[in-house]
Parts: structure tokens; sequence; C-alpha cells
């Protein structure tokens, strides 16, 4: 087994898998009303943008190498209906005109509602439950709204039941065939979303996202909501987060053909990064984490990292 071990070019001969940055998903987060940047505490290394820097941003990551990016937008205005999701010029409408008018990114957007609602849940409450049907009517709103904004791809991450299906209807009674969905279809109730929340302003106002996020414990389910996300329409389907379900991730793609993303989140992320800037672990550590997700079977990863590792690799 050693003689394919001796060199850097039998090594890479031999390598099963590895980091492909065409296949890295870089999230960028968008405040309205912002100008330039403001670093997020929780997150080492990563900022929101103002619109008016968001071209020079987008571009930079271009000439890096970066080909996709998954946007979140954090508005000024929350209410009840989560309506600024999708006002014709909400922030993220805003952000995917000026970013498919000045870069060729292929810019996916987040679609939920938990940064644009009061309570910070995912969708329209009745009493202290979130209304699962009530609440896809407003996705598909959102996605056309996208769409109409020129999205070529929306990614639902609320976990209702039948996101997918309601989204997919409405992006075709629309005239957006061409649109495609890329979901959240196993979403994990995680504790490793805590720094997101904070990048987002995103953090329930009471309770937990328990009652439409799956329960961490299992994963024979995950193939159920997978399956189900496949009937519904889904162009990808997607298990998050990634590095402590990497077996559902593995799982997955013994059993499904469809392209599989797998989301690398905040925590995993700012675990390694303070891990790494106190001294503990050495930087390869990051590399060796994201081809774990691709030796386990993903198709593209969303990290947060993707920036930094198509730096280095392009020197850009
Ligand atoms: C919104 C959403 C969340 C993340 C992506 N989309 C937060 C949540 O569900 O609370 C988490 C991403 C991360 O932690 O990096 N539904
Ligand atoms: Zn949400």
């Amino acid at each position: 087994m050693r003689r394919h071990r001796e060199t850097a070019t039998t090594r890479d001969l031999f390598a099963e898998s590895g980091i492909d940055v065409n296949r890295l998903i870089m999230p960028v987060f968008v405040e309205e009303g912002l100008k330039g940047t403001r670093p997020i505490n929780s997150m080492p290394g990563i900022s929101r943008y103002g619109l008016d820097v968001l071209p020079e941003y987008l571009l930079s990551l271009q000439d890096a190498g970066i080909r996709a990016v998954l946007l979140f937008g954090i508005p000024l205005k929350k209410d009840a209906e989560g309506s600024s999701a999708y006002a014709e010029d909400g922030i993220v409408q805003n952000a995917i005109r000026i970013a498919s008018s000045k870069t060729g990114m292929l810019v996916i957007p987040d679609l939920c509602m938990c940064e644009y609602t009061q309570s910070g849940h995912c969708g329209i409450l009745d009493g202290s439950m979130v209304d699962n049907d009530r609440t896809v009517d407003v996705y598909g709103r959102i996605a056309v709204s996208y769409a109409k904004s020129g999205a070529k791809m929306v990614a639902p991450s609320g976990m209702m039941d039948g996101q997918v299906r309601a989204i997919r209807e409405a992006l075709d009674k629309n005239g957006f065939r061409n649109v495609s969905i890329m979901a959240y279809s196993a979403k994990y109730a995680s504790t490793l979303y805590s720094p997101f929340r904070e990048a987002a302003d995103s953090t329930p106002s009471f309770g937990d996202r328990r009652s439409y996020q799956m329960d961490p414990r299992n994963a024979r389910e995950a193939m159920t909501e997978m399956e189900l996300d496949i009937k519904e329409g889904a162009d990808m389907i997607m298990v998050k987060p990634a590095l402590f379900y990497l077996d559902v991730l593995a799982k997955a793609r013994a059993r499904f053909d469809i392209p599989i993303a797998a989301y690398s989140v905040s925590a995993e992320y700012s675990m390694i990064m303070n891990a790494v800037n106190a001294g503990l672990v050495q930087p390869e550590v990051i590399n060796e984490a994201i081809t774990s997700i691709f030796r386990a079977g993903a198709d593209s990863v969303i990290t947060y990292f993707a920036e930094r590792i198509a730096r280095q690799e392009s020197g850009n």
C-alpha cells in the first residue's frame, strides 16, 4: 500500500476525492441600509456587506474562483407576516439584481422567513406554532419575487412540509420553469447554528425550531425527507449540518442519484477558526474537514471557508 503514497504525484493520482473550488458555495450576508462592511463577532473573518460594496466583494470572490454564493438578507423591517421577504425592493431582491447585472456568479437566495418575522421563527405563527400551510404559500410568493429579480436557483430552508411542491408550483405558474430548487431537505435542529443567528439576526424570540427541524437522533427519517423533496421537484437535496452528520450524507449518497449538497454551518466554521487562531491545531485542519465532506459523498459544499480555500488555491 505504501508504493502509491511515496510521492506527491502518486498520492494525487490515487486520490479518491478532494476539494473542488468549482463545487464550493460561499454564504454571503447582505444588510439593508449598511454602508461598507460590518464584521460578525461570532464568526471570525466573516462580515455583513452593504449593497454599495457587494459588487466589489463578489467580483473578488469570482477572481479567486468562486462560482456560486448563498445569499442571506438582513432587512431593516420585521413584522408578523415577514413581508420584507417578498418586497419588490427588499434587500435580497436588490442584491440579486446587482449581483446578476455586475457579476457572472450564480446567486442562490436562501429562502426562509426567520430573518423577516418579529418572532424569529421560520414562518407565520398560529399561537406558538408555525402554521405550515400558510407559511408555504408565503414561501411560494418569496420564490417568485426572487425569480423576478433574476435568481436562477432558490434554496428553501424552513423545513415546512410540502415547501418544495408549493415553491415549484408557484414558480411554474409564474413563468419560471427554469428556476431550480436546492432543497434543505435534511436540516437538523442543531446547536451549531448559533453563530449564524447573530450573523443573520434570526434568533427565535421564544422556544426553538424543534417542531419543524429534524431531531438529531434520526438518520432514516432524513431519507424520507429527501425522498419527499425529490418527489416534490427538488433539483438538488441537502444535508445540514455537515461534519456531525456525515453518516446521513453517506447514506443519502448511496441511495439517491440526484445532486447532494452539504452545508457546513456557522459553528463548524467558528469552532475550527477559533482552534486555529488559538494555535491548537494547524490551519490544514480546514482542508481535512472540507475534504471529509466531499469524501462522504457531497457534490457541492456550502462553507464559510470557501473564500479562504479559493484564495489560497488561486493566490487571488
Ligand atoms: C434559516 C437558516 C439558518 C441557517 C441557514 N438558513 C438558521 C436556522 O435554521 O436557525 C444556518 C446556517 C449556519 O449556521 O451557518 N432558516
Ligand atoms: Zn428560517
